[in-house]
């Protein structure tokens, strides 16, 4: 750069408002979202925040409670490819309508339990209803990754996570993992890092208050 050269001002972004995928085991994780009332500005923002912190995680699906926001909304994307805007899902208040096709097992993992994969049996094919950015009522009917990707999405904001949902075998094999993960979050919160369980409840019902 010149010496005399204007320095360009950085381009007017508003904070953020989400800083990090939390981890297992944060009670985030297992607290049940609350539907949404309405959506705004502050709303598209953490979308759009969501969206970017899935595709930099090479996510191909992310549940607010990830984002440590008690709100019923899951972003996903099954090619995981940010260019790939046709294959990008917002999904505001989502349930399942229906369940068919049969059942399948296959390998899943999570963002907010890194390292930790395992199969876990699921629908092929979903019904799923939801409110899109518009706050129109939008409804799919997914399969293949698309469907076991929303299903995994729609247990989060129930606070299930799929550890939850494995075999007994596959559970004990990632056992060691989960451990591991258990004595990293206690190691945080001694740090300071994490709020403890009050502070977390209280931080809920004052989003909830003012979305739910
Ligand atoms: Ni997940």
């Amino acid at each position: 750069m010149e010496p005399n050269s204007v320095q360009p001002s950085p381009a007017a972004s508003s904070p953020k408002l989400i800083r990090q995928i939390i981890q297992y085991p944060h009670p985030t994780l297992r607290h049940r979202s609350k539907p949404l009332r309405r959506v705004d500005g502050e709303l598209r923002q953490m979308i759009a925040e969501m969206l970017e912190l899935m595709y930099a995680r090479d996510g191909v699906g992310l549940a607010a409670n990830q984002v440590d926001l008690p709100y019923r909304i899951f972003v996903m994307n099954p090619t995981g490819d940010p260019a790939q805007k046709d294959q990008e899902f917002i999904l505001i208040n989502p349930e399942i309508l229906s369940r068919r096709g049969g059942v399948e097992e296959k390998e899943e993992g999570c963002l907010s339990l890194p390292g930790i994969y395992a199969p876990v049996r699921r629908s092929t094919k979903i019904v799923l209803i939801a409110y899109n950015l518009q706050g129109q009522q939008v409804q799919y009917e997914l399969e293949g990754l698309a469907a076991r990707a929303a299903q995994h999405e729609i247990d989060h904001l129930d606070g299930v996570l799929f550890i939850d949902r494995l075999s007994e075998t596959a559970l004990a094999a990632v056992r060691e993992k989960l451990l591991e993960l258990e004595q990293e979050f206690r190691t945080n919160r001694r740090l300071g890092l994490v709020p403890d369980d009050r502070q977390i409840a209280a931080r809920w019902a004052s989003l909830e208050g003012l979305r739910t």
